[in-house]
């Protein structure tokens, strides 16, 4: 059996927006994909391990091209399982609001914690190698704002930022799924909502 990882980076549970929208994409998902389970990892949930010293400096040593030992490999241990368990997977969903123009901390924390060297990428003469080959992912997303229109656009580091680090690693074939403006008025609000519910169930069929 095939899985999907699904990242959870609000805490809302059933308020969620993004979980309202992540919904269809599951139910279409679910009909469609019967050979793939989907594994929840709600980051809020999650005690993520912090980024000390020794498993920063262990991060430069395997940046020179070592293997990591003694003390710096015990200090690894929560980061390799969480790597592993990324890897583990066959595509990913991610759900996530915007924060402050980019993603909520705890998913900038559970990247800083996964996207390393040696596991997910290298560094050759020419430039960074991503190491996760043939792996889809949809992203759904949801904003209070709209930023869709030339104006807003640069204000946007949320979907540039998961496709440049994601990008890094080898996943390519990404696909987004916004709802916005989420608080702009109820009416609007539930009319994104239902249309990015739309766009989800067509991402769902082409995963
Ligand atoms: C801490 C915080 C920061 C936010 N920053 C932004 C922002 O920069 N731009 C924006 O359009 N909406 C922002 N919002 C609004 C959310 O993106 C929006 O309400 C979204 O639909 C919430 O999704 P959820 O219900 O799935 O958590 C912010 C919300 C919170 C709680």
């Amino acid at each position: 059996m095939k899985k999907l990882l699904h990242i959870i980076a609000t805490p809302r549970g059933e308020e969620s927006r993004t979980l309202a929208v992540t919904g269809a994409f599951l139910e279409a998902f679910r009909k469609g994909h019967p050979d793939w389970a989907v594994e929840e990892f709600d980051l809020s949930k999650e005690d993520l391990p912090s980024l000390t010293v020794k498993r920063v400096d262990g991060k430069y040593v395997l940046l020179s091209g070592k293997d990591l030992s003694g003390d710096l490999k015990a200090a690894w241990e929560e980061i390799v399982k969480h790597i592993e368990r990324f890897l583990s997977a066959d595509g990913y969903l991610i759900s996530t609001p915007m924060w402050n123009f980019s993603v909520p901390y705890t998913l900038k924390h559970y990247i800083d914690v996964i996207i390393q060297p040696k596991y997910m990428f290298r560094y050759t003469a020419t430039g960074a190698e991503g190491l996760v080959k043939g792996k889809k992912m949809v992203i759904v997303a949801s904003r209070g704002g709209d930023y869709s229109s030339k104006e807003t656009r640069a204000a946007d580091f949320q979907e540039p930022y998961l496709r440049a680090i994601f990008g890094l690693v080898g996943i390519t074939d990404i696909s987004f799924v916004v709802a916005q403006p989420m608080d702009m008025g109820p009416d609007l609000q539930k009319q994104k909502i239902g249309e990015a519910q739309q766009a989800a169930r067509l991402a769902a069929g082409k995963f």
